[in-house]
């Protein structure tokens, strides 16, 4: 693999192979010297044309923490804003000797093309583009699925027979779309809950099971819980007409005490970020025992590690094909 764009480009042995070398990296972010040498003289370039602060600020810091340096380039101060296309950005960043590209983009698409232009010769890692895909939140929900559910250091395994809903704004979001790929990849059975609006056409042809009514789903007995953000910026307006009021959302999709209480007690709840906190998870759902949504941050970190580690170490890219 010389890039990382969808994780459905992931097959089981990439995606655990990833999982567990960011295990291994992780093991040695618990010393005083974090950061370790393999990246030193190479140059991750990280390309944010839309807002972010949990991705790209842990991009950042992997890169760091491997020797890499860093180049923080947003649209917002630079020459995209008098004009300046995606191609001439990507030439300079060439010209610059970027060995990784970490990119952000609105448009669904925009890692691919990067990618497949040939403009740049560097690594392009996919961090979020539309509504498209982002390949480094799903494997990161899946490490600390791993961590919790499977074991502290679970090296080789997988998900199989986990039962996760995905629960919300399923049409606007790359963060399910990417779970759901990569979920079913490592064997876990994924259960989307939304109301019907808020659902992509085709989505009965996604690996995945489909449901309109949460208390349902909550009953059958999950692993996991994970809410998706209600991407109001996505929406014409507050609602933009996909659901009635913010209350009435809530009322039916949002995780709040009684519907935290309804999950096994072994359960856990994810959340991306950013949260709407009292629309789609209350704040005693997000703040709760059950919540891993903080060390979903935290295990960015070292899966982004990974992620740079594996395309670019050694020039040895082959290793995660
Ligand atoms: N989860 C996520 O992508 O968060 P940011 O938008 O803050 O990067």
């Amino acid at each position: 693999m010389e890039h990382l764009l969808s994780a459905g480009d992931l097959s089981r042995t990439d995606a655990v192979r990833i999982l567990d070398t960011a295990a291994e990296l992780a093991a040695t972010q618990g010393r005083e010297i974090k950061k370790l040498p393999t990246l030193r003289g190479r140059t991750v370039v990280n390309l944010f044309f839309e807002d972010s602060t949990r991705t790209r600020i842990s991009f950042e810091t992997a890169a760091k923490r491997l020797s890499a340096d860093v180049i923080n380039f947003a649209a917002k101060g630079s020459s995209v804003s008098k004009g300046e296309s995606l191609k001439d950005t990507a030439l300079t960043l060439q010209a610059m000797g970027a060995d990784a590209v970490v990119i952000r983009h609105h448009a669904s698409g925009a890692p691919h093309l990067l990618a497949s232009s040939g403009w740049l010769q560097a690594a392009v890692v996919n961090a979020g583009d539309g509504t498209h895909q982002h390949p480094t939140q799903a494997l990161l929900d899946a490490y600390t699925l791993r961590r919790h559910l499977v074991g502290p250091q679970p090296l080789g395994q997988d998900l199989a027979g986990l039962r996760v809903a995905i629960v919300g704004d399923v049409l606007h979001s790359r963060v399910a779309r990417s779970n759901v790929d990569l979920l079913h990849t490592l064997g876990a059975r994924v259960t989307l809950v939304a109301p019907p609006t808020l659902l992509p056409v085709g989505v009965e042809t996604w690996p995945c099971e489909v449901s309109y009514h949460l208390d349902e789903v909550l009953a059958q007995g999950l692993d996991a819980v994970m809410m998706l953000r209600v991407q109001r910026e996505r929406m014409s307006s507050a609602g933009g007409g996909f659901f009635p009021s913010p209350l009435e959302y809530s009322r039916r999709y949002g995780l709040d005490a009684r519907r935290l209480a309804a999950l096994p007690s072994h359960a856990v709840v994810l959340h991306p970020g950013p949260m709407n906190r009292g629309l789609e998870i209350s704040a005693t759902a997000a703040d709760s025992s059950r919540s891993v949504i903080v060390e979903q941050v935290a295990n960015g970190v070292a899966v982004r590690m990974a992620v740079l580690y594996l395309l670019l170490a050694g020039g040895r890219r082959e290793d995660v094909s």
